[in-house]
């Protein structure tokens, strides 16, 4: 037994874990407690910035409701979910890559024909959306669920405007068939400030850091027998691409939107989706 002292003070703290203490729990909390004890040291944390820090925590809990998940946009804007993904999600070419979940999914979106659009709005440049859900070996996946979301031309989420938005604006899903294929009409997406207003927002002031994420289509897609894929399509050329808040772009997640001439609808994205077998 050791009392507590400045040096040893990770291993004061370690070695009070009981005997009988899960061992996925006991490493994680340990090594969780060795780093934050580092961290102090590393930097010479002030009695202050200890009071901040405390502060900065109770106000991003405080923030929190149904409708709003502060704890996920801090650990959103420190590349956390990113690496969290990332380990959780090695996968082989030409497999597609996920990229962050983020707070708007809806569960449950309407189930459209193929070819419906998303749009209920009206608002923005109409865009069709299309390619193949397929194995690793190229073929076709039938049954499919494409779960599709995105913002709006003012760069809004359905759930950020009830009353104003349509419900089930920009949301849908899409069954594929035997050829594999999802196609439906939409709006192209913008660019957008993640919500700026609380702590996590001040922490980007802070930082020099801007809110925005560059212009990009959500998608979930599922089919059983294989992984869950969580991803996005982003606009080419968007403004954010190389500063998105969240760090979720990724080169082969970044999709043609084509400029169609005399059509009914102005771009064109096609994007086929590659799914690993679970
Ligand atoms: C999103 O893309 O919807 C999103 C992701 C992370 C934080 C906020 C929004
Ligand atoms: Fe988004």
């Amino acid at each position: 037994m050791s009392y507590f002292s400045e040096s040893g003070s990770a291993e004061a703290v370690n070695s009070r874990m009981g005997d009988q203490t899960d061992a996925r729990l006991a490493l994680v909390m340990s090594s969780l407690v060795t780093h934050i004890h580092d961290f102090i040291k590393d930097v010479g944390l002030t009695q202050q910035e200890w009071e901040y820090a405390i502060d900065f925590l109770t106000r991003t809990g405080q923030i929190c409701s149904g409708e709003r998940q502060e704890f996920i946009l801090l650990s959103d804007t420190l590349g956390v979910s990113m690496l969290v993904d990332a380990i959780n999600n090695r996968r082989p070419e030409p497999a597609t890559e996920n990229t962050v979940f983020g707070p708007f999914h809806v569960a449950d979106a309407p189930i459209r024909a193929m070819g419906d659009t998303i749009s209920l709005d009206g608002k923005g440049e109409s865009c069709l959306f299309e390619g193949r859900v397929l194995n690793l070996n190229g073929t076709p996946i039938e049954g499919a669920t494409v779960d599709v979301w995105c913002d709006n031309a003012d760069g809004f989420y359905d759930v950020q405007q009830p009353g104003i938005q349509p419900k089930w604006n920009n949301r849908g899903r899409f069954v594929t068939g035997a050829d594999g294929v999802y196609v439906f009409r939409g709006v192209k997406p913008v660019s957008y400030p993640i919500p700026d207003d609380g702590p996590v927002g001040q922490m980007l002031g802070l930082l020099g850091r801007h809110p925005y994420r560059p212009a990009h289509m959500h998608y979930l897609i599922t089919a059983p027998g294989f992984q869950k894929l969580v991803t996005h399509t982003f606009v080419g050329g968007d403004d954010y691409l190389a500063s998105d808040t969240v760090f979720g772009v990724k080169d082969t997640l970044i999709a043609p939107y084509e400029r169609v001439e005399g059509g009914d609808t102005l771009w064109h994205s096609p994007f086929d989706f590659v799914l690993v077998p679970s």
